[in-house]
């Protein structure tokens, strides 16, 4: 039986099942769960709202009224939260939605990372390496002048190298300019950077681009890299720079890598050699060395006497391409994100 209630105690029950199936409704997942909430709070034969309803009946007369309107406004705002429910229920899961609730089953989205160019990585590698070795990182303007370029290397007005159709001559200045200036044409420059501003010993390598005006076909490229390698101190010998190349070579191709030296002329190296080197098959061209000419170190103002030292000039991409197995060098400076994908 319902016994007797009074107004005050009807409709504070009234409102604490209000409060209970609005969290029910607002907890139900899917269909099956909030058809359950349903039929517990609003079922027509045995819901909990309809229990209370027989309470009405035991009412004082004179409460009556107020006790009615306060069970319909239940009763309204139960409906209202029911199809609210079943809407949410129906709807896909949206941004809105998650945002206030932590769902750990909603796929994450894919962040798109860079790649670190293969160029720059070799870069960073041979830093590396070289740093293991005790060299340091050296650097120069990619703009130099002739002094830097040819003159203090030892090579002469009348060289070849210096032919304005292998080199990438600025027009800054003009002709009564002091100082021609260029793209640098080889990190040699660095070299005689360095050593006019550090007395002996000196143990560098430099990183970066150089110019020629070459036309690009499958191993050329009117831009690309180079790494200088420079020890200069006293009882310095050629066996020394087979072993840090040697050193080199290892490390960064891993496993069995060999060494060859041919004869070679450069004018700022006395005696001048090509380096090759051959990891799994094959010899390959890897760059120039040799011992630091005497001249090259006078201009500096180092004593020859005292002094002497190896210097090394390899090929940034070329050393790439043959670790990652490239065969055109334009690869490189396409920028065709699926090639650098695979970086
Ligand atoms: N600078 C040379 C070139 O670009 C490469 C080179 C050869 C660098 C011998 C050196 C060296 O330091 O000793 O072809």
């Amino acid at each position: 039986m319902a016994g007797a209630v009074g107004l005050a105690e009807f409709l504070s029950r009234v409102d604490a099942l209000r409060q209970e199936a609005v969290a029910a409704f607002h907890a139900a997942s899917d269909t099956e769960s909030l058809e359950k909430a349903r039929i517990a709070y609003l079922g027509a034969k045995s819901g909990r709202l309809r229990a209370l309803q027989k309470n009405l009946a035991g009412l004082d007369r004179a409460d009556k009224p107020q006790a009615g309107q306060g069970f319909n406004r239940v009763k309204r705002d139960l409906d209202a939260a029911l199809e609210a429910a079943s809407k949410r229920i129906a709807q896909p899961v949206t941004a809105e939605r998650s945002a206030g609730i932590f769902d750990p089953t909603v796929p994450g989205k894919q962040l798109s990372l860079g790649t670190i160019h293969p160029v720059t990585q070799t870069m960073l590698d041979v830093a590396e390496i070289m740093g293991r070795l005790g060299f340091t990182v050296a650097e120069g303007p990619e703009v130099e002048d002739e002094w830097h370029n040819f003159g203090a290397l030892n090579i002469p007005r009348s060289h070849p190298a210096r032919d304005p159709l292998d080199n990438f001559y600025l027009a800054v200045g003009g002709k009564s300019s002091p100082r021609q200036m260029l793209l640098r044409s080889q990190t040699s420059t660095v070299q005689i950077r360095v050593m006019e501003r550090t007395r002996p010993p000196v143990r560098i390598i430099s990183l970066g681009r150089v110019y020629r005006p070459d036309t690009a076909d499958a191993t050329h490229y009117p831009m690309f890299h180079q790494i200088e390698g420079l020890l200069v101190d006293q009882r310095v010998t050629m066996a020394d720079l087979k072993s840090v190349l040697r050193l080199f070579a290892m490390s960064y191709f891993g496993g069995d890598v060999h060494i060859r030296f041919r004869p070679s002329f450069f004018p700022f190296t006395e005696p001048s050699v090509e380096v090759d080197m051959s990891w799994h098959e094959g010899w390959i061209e890897m760059g120039g060395a040799g011992m630091v000419d005497p001249h090259v170190l006078q201009a500096v103002g180092y004593d020859p006497e005292d002094v002497t030292g190896f210097a090394f000039g390899l090929g940034v991409e070329r050393i790439c391409m043959r670790r990652y197995g490239l065969t055109d060098i334009r690869h490189l400076y396409e920028n065709d994100v699926r090639f650098l994908q695979q970086f």
